[in-house]
């Protein structure tokens, strides 16, 4: 296969430097906060991949299997010579078993912030898939950015939005997001979407405190990015991973929790910690069926098809565009 297998990359990868106002802005807040997006720098991604496969964290593979379950389900609902948009494309590991369930799909287009996961991702797509038009877009998908244009003819734009990463975002923000979406899709689109689903405490909060201790690793990868790309010097043994689930908001909260009274020096500034004192690195929303065909409504989404597992632990979810 030739080394041009993946023509050209859209390149809008921001480092944390051009981030730095708003980290700041973050962490001198009364209540300190970071965006989740910050944790998929390489060793991030690479730490991620590592918690889709622990026992306890369910969604990943209980979203692949409901996939394989209804491939066929899913390749009728979307229909033939699709360009398929991926939001948060990650190793690629799912979109595999999408393409293999498809009708010719025309195009995919990978969206994804950790530029070395997407190139090593997009080329090996590109080459178990020769007739695909493979355009990998680095970006924070959160911010506009432009699709590719595609050489092979389409019938449609189909957004790819798994493993519920919808949940990251707080209401306002997930319907801004899906606003985006609907655009970016059109009115002969659609929006395919993993959604992860109410349920008990105790195997939300497990699935989040892994045993292992991989979520810890992957929380404090955080304060490690953040010594190395902004010059910061966080002691990684003075704060403590932390997540529970706030059932009245139906979301898992991650913090990091500072272990002493402690100074710590960013970006020309002095962050001053309590002991006790948190950060919340992540909220991942959790919903409930009727709560996300409210959220898609409100975005110009009409929930079509709803499949989940036997249990009712996860959703993927068919929407188009509501008329
Ligand atoms: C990628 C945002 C869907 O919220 O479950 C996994 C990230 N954080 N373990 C999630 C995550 C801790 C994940 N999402």
């Amino acid at each position: 296969m030739p080394q041009d297998a993946v023509p050209e990359l859209s390149d809008y990868q921001p480092t944390l430097a051009d981030d730095r106002e708003a980290i700041l802005t973050g962490l001198t807040a009364p209540q300190k906060h970071l965006a989740p997006k910050y944790f998929y720098d390489a060793r991030g991604s690479a730490l991620f991949d590592r918690i889709c496969e622990l026992p306890e964290y369910y969604p990943t593979r209980t979203e692949l299997a409901i996939m394989r379950e209804r491939a066929g389900d899913i390749a009728a609902a979307v229909g033939p010579r699709a360009c398929l948009v991926e939001f948060g494309s990650g190793s690629s590991v799912k979109i595999r078993l999408l393409l293999k369930g498809l009708d010719h799909p025309a195009a995919y287009v990978p969206v994804e912030i950790s530029r070395s996961h997407l190139l090593a991702a997009a080329g090996e797509i590109a080459r178990e898939f020769p007739a695909l038009e493979v355009l990998p877009v680095c970006a924070d998908f959160t911010q506009p950015f432009e699709l590719p244009a595609t050489d092979e003819p389409m019938a449609r734009v189909v957004a790819w939005f798994p493993g519920s990463t919808i949940g990251n975002f707080e209401p306002k923000e997930a319907r801004r997001l899906l606003e985006v979406m609907r655009q970016q899709v059109g009115d002969n689109g659609g929006l395919l979407i993993g959604v992860d689903l109410q349920k008990d405490r105790g195997l939300l909060e497990r699935a989040y405190n892994d045993a292992a201790g991989v979520t810890a690793e992957f929380n404090l990868n955080l304060l490690r990015r953040l010594n190395r790309e902004l010059g910061a010097n966080f002691d990684l043994r003075a704060f403590r991973h932390h997540a529970h689930y706030d059932a009245a908001r139906g979301r898992i909260e991650m913090n990091l929790i500072s272990l002493r009274t402690q100074q710590v020096a960013l970006a020309g500034t002095t962050l001053s910690f309590d002991e006790g004192e948190v950060i919340v690195t992540e909220y991942s929303h959790k919903f409930t069926r009727e709560g996300f065909a409210e959220l898609a409504a409100s975005a110009g989404f009409r929930v079509a098809q709803v499949w989940t597992d036997p249990a009712a632990l996860f959703s993927v979810q068919w929407l188009e565009a509501a008329r």
